[in-house]
């Protein structure tokens, strides 16, 4: 199984990245934490990518959790020789993500700024993007179908792509786009990002020294941040979470 799962993201990536250590887990805490805790042993040497077909305790951004139930979804972290710092990995990802799944299903999905993908109004996918050192491991949970029962409450908006799609082959076409993305020209990243994030013109709150606050989306800048026209003039977010005020991304139309 861990073999046959192995030889369908080296089918999926093509000719490219043959250097690429691929290791399954059928379950883990979290594909993150078990790269982090073997870069930091000096164990590893990227570029490396982890799946699991379960996560105990997915971590998601903030804090969170990142519900990763067995059988449905793709849970999978790469570890890769590039600067952690910025915003570029995340975006790159974002993209990736956003193309492997436009290849293999009829889907476009939409990326709310910085790093959720939704279908249908509801989440996805969602992006962990962490410093090692110098190099950086970015988890990628991708929930395929929706769980027998439902997702729980603590999952939020989570939704699922729900179409046939296989995992080891949506987890080789997400690795080559983000190894060809940061090995890329970030301005192309950037435009088919924009392309995806279709949040300009809309208004949004957030939370900026404690302070809840709303503005009007004006675009995404060169470096990835989120151009806002807010209650002190023009700003731009680097990091941290927006929302949609009082309508909810299921309501809004460019989510769907
Ligand atoms: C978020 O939605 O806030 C980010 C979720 C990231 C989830 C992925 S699943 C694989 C990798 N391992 C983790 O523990 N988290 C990431």
């Amino acid at each position: 199984m861990e073999q046959a799962g192995a030889a369908l993201i080296r089918q999926a990536m093509g000719e490219k990245y043959g250097n690429l250590r691929i290791e399954m887990l059928p379950t883990a805490d979290s594909t993150n934490l078990r790269l982090k805790e073997a870069a930091r042993a000096g164990a590893i040497d990227p570029p490396w990518l982890l799946t699991a077909d379960e996560q105990t305790a997915g971590r998601g951004r903030l804090g969170r959790t990142f519900v990763s139930p067995p059988g449905t979804g793709l849970y999978m972290s790469l570890l890769l020789n590039h600067p952690p710092a910025g915003g570029q990995v995340t975006i790159t990802a974002a993209v990736a993500v956003c193309r492997a799944i436009e290849e293999l299903t009829p889907l476009h999905p939409r990326i709310k700024w910085v790093n959720d993908l939704f279908v249908r109004g509801k989440k996805v996918c969602g992006i962990l993007a962490e410093g090692a050192g110098s190099r950086v491991i970015v988890g990628i949970g991708v929930n395929i179908l929706t769980p027998p029962g439902g997702f729980p409450p603590e999952a939020g908006l989570a939704g699922a792509l729900d179409m046939p799609v296989d995992r080891f082959t949506l987890a080789g076409r997400i690795a080559l786009h983000l190894m060809d993305g940061l090995a890329g020209d970030f301005s192309a990243v950037l435009d088919a990002y924009r392309a995806r994030m279709p949040l300009a013109g809309c208004q949004i709150s957030y939370l900026q020294n404690g302070q809840e606050k709303n503005a009007r989306v004006t675009g995404v800048d060169e470096a990835g941040g989120l151009m806002i026209l807010g209650p002190d003039g023009p700003d731009t977010l680097r990091c941290g979470e927006i929302s949609l005020g009082s309508q909810s991304f299921s309501d809004l139309s460019v989510f769907e």
